[in-house]
């Protein structure tokens, strides 16, 4: 084993049994030695279980696991996504400064620029009126049709952003194979203003295609006419070829390219529904607030830069104190969607089990991600992070003003923010338990009783805008890239989704055709009878 690793060992071991609550009493500066502003958001990691010495080992680490190297690769456009043979170049997305970024030694600005003039005008188009319907009538319902990263990014900004929405739009997202979901939404629009947004990157994932599909019959149905198709679907995809298979004409194809990974999307053409539902111009802000994060990572030292320090906080629970969960509690409702979108992000990026070289790991990589709105959380689950036997670090996600502060509310959201957080590294040992719970019985001491020593980070910013937020999702998604340097693994691939699209292909024609034996296991061919028979 390497000897920083081990130097990381020895050191965990050192503070293993030292509380929380004894880091802050012994260095009243910590919240000032160990929190960070940039970009707007406000970084607090100092309720962590470490000093200053982790943060020296952990960055010593990350250097020799060339970490400068690496990251110059990312942003020079290089081939890092070495099993898929391309680049992992969404900065050159949100590249404001319009530097020359070279894929291949041809620079991919202007084709970028060229795309996002492109949604402009169609944009303005959309807003005017100009764009109409088969009928006649201006578009009021966006309904994008995608999944994974073709629906999450697209799906969590435009709610986040509701307070942007253009006045006559209303968004809807279909990503599920459930006939139900699409159900949902038809009901719910008229078929002359609607324009649905065919979001695949493939242009050939089966829930997508199938909902498009439905969705194609539909309209066709509803206004009688095939030629009612090209005023009412639009594609964004990198396969114009694909697109016209579907029977899209390629001037409603939005492109983007292969070196965009599906979950870091968001910021390329798959943002078009984003873009129609908050306007360009904040679209272009949201990619602003991405471009100052991505320079802060970029050129920040590595103690004072935020996406790495958040990696290496995650990394040094992971691998050293044997955490395997990791929670994301915002508490802003702008912010629902966000757990569901970072489990995406962060468990299909580094959910992987051998290094870049094809090695069996012999450590532990991504943890899992999980969470929900923190105040919803706070009666639920927040039971077993004060009480259950796991260690789980927090990220507590804190916006300072609502977004409809009408009733004067916001000021008791933030006081649970703030008590959890501090609950959670104080805790409420025996004595105190003892003292302050008077009337208690010996038998009901241990159950009042709170270990603390739970860390967690927070993040806050005054309010969500579209470049808050264009930062903090750059922040993330550097903080995965960083966390995969520490495990040395690609975090630009995804075969793992791959067996089981596969199987389900071949599984397809057994349910379709009227066959009642199978040749499966035995629980696959159980479950097949049970499933038909149910269905006949
Ligand atoms: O199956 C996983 C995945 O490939 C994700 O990585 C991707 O975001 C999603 O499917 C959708 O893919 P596409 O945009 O090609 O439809």
């Amino acid at each position: 084993m390497e000897e920083i690793w081990q130097q990381l060992e020895q050191h965990q071991q050192q503070l293993a049994n030292i509380h929380l609550r004894e880091l802050f009493a012994g260095n009243p500066q910590r919240f000032e030695q160990f929190s960070l502003q940039i970009c707007d958001l406000l970084f607090d990691y100092s309720k962590n279980r470490l000093n200053k010495d982790t943060i020296d080992l952990l960055c010593k680490f990350l250097e020799k696991r060339d970490f400068k190297t690496w990251q110059d690769q990312m942003f020079n456009g290089e081939e890092i996504n070495h099993t898929e043979q391309r680049a992992a170049l969404h900065i050159a997305l949100r590249n404001r400064s319009n530097q020359p970024i070279l894929v291949d030694s041809k620079d991919v600005m202007p084709e970028i620029n060229t795309v996002l003039n492109k949604i402009s005008n169609f944009v303005e188009k959309v807003h005017s009126g100009e764009w109409k319907g088969f009928t006649g009538q201006p578009i009021e319902f966006i309904v994008n049709i995608g999944i994974g990263g073709s629906d999450l990014g697209p799906k969590m900004v435009t709610e986040a952003l509701e307070n942007y929405h253009h006045p006559r739009l209303q968004a809807f997202f279909i990503s599920n194979l459930d006939a139900l979901q699409l159900h949902r939404v038809l009901k719910k629009i008229n078929p002359e203003t609607t324009l649905f947004v065919i979001a695949s990157k493939t242009f050939s994932t089966q829930e997508t295609m199938t909902n498009a599909q439905s969705a194609r019959r539909w309209l066709i149905e509803k206004l009688g006419d095939e030629q009612a198709v090209s005023k009412h679907f639009v594609a964004v995809s990198t396969s114009t070829e694909q697109v016209k298979t579907f029977g899209i004409d390629p001037a409603n194809m939005f492109e983007f390219w292969d070196w965009v990974g599906g979950r870091y999307s968001l910021w390329s053409a798959i943002g078009l529904s984003i873009a129609l539902m908050i306007g360009m111009k904040n679209f272009e802000e949201l990619l602003t607030g991405a471009h100052e994060m991505d320079q802060h990572f970029r050129n920040a030292p590595l103690k004072e830069n935020m996406p790495v320090l958040l990696g290496l906080i995650g990394f040094w629970y992971n691998n050293f104190f044997g955490t395997t969960s990791q929670a994301i509690l915002p508490y802003d409702c702008a912010l629902e969607h966000l757990p569901a979108y970072l489990q995406q992000l962060e468990m299909e990026s580094n959910g992987k089990r051998v290094s870049r070289n094809g090695e069996t790991l012999n450590y532990r990589t991504c943890p899992v991600i999980w969470g929900t709105l923190g105040n919803n959380g706070q009666h639920a689950f927040y039971q077993l992070l004060h009480q259950g036997t796991q260690l789980i670090p927090s990220d507590f996600i804190v916006s300072a003003e609502s977004q409809f502060e009408k009733y004067g509310q916001q000021n008791a959201l933030l006081s649970n923010a703030l008590a959890q957080t501090q609950a959670l590294m104080q805790g409420r040992n025996l004595e105190e338990t003892r003292q302050g719970l008077k009337d208690l019985t010996e038998m009901q001491v241990p159950h009042r009783v709170f270990l603390g020593n739970q860390p967690s980070n927070t993040i806050a910013y005054k309010r969500l805008t579209p470049k808050i937020l264009g930062s903090l999702l750059a922040l993330y998604e550097h903080k995965v890239f960083v966390q995969s340097i520490c495990w040395n693994i690609n975090p630009f691939d995804q075969w793992g989704v791959e067996l089981g699209k596969q199987m389900a292909a071949a599984l397809l024609p057994a349910l379709e055709n009227s066959q009642t034996t199978f040749n499966y296991d035995a629980s696959t061919n159980g479950l097949l009878t049970y499933l038909k028979a149910q269905r006949t």
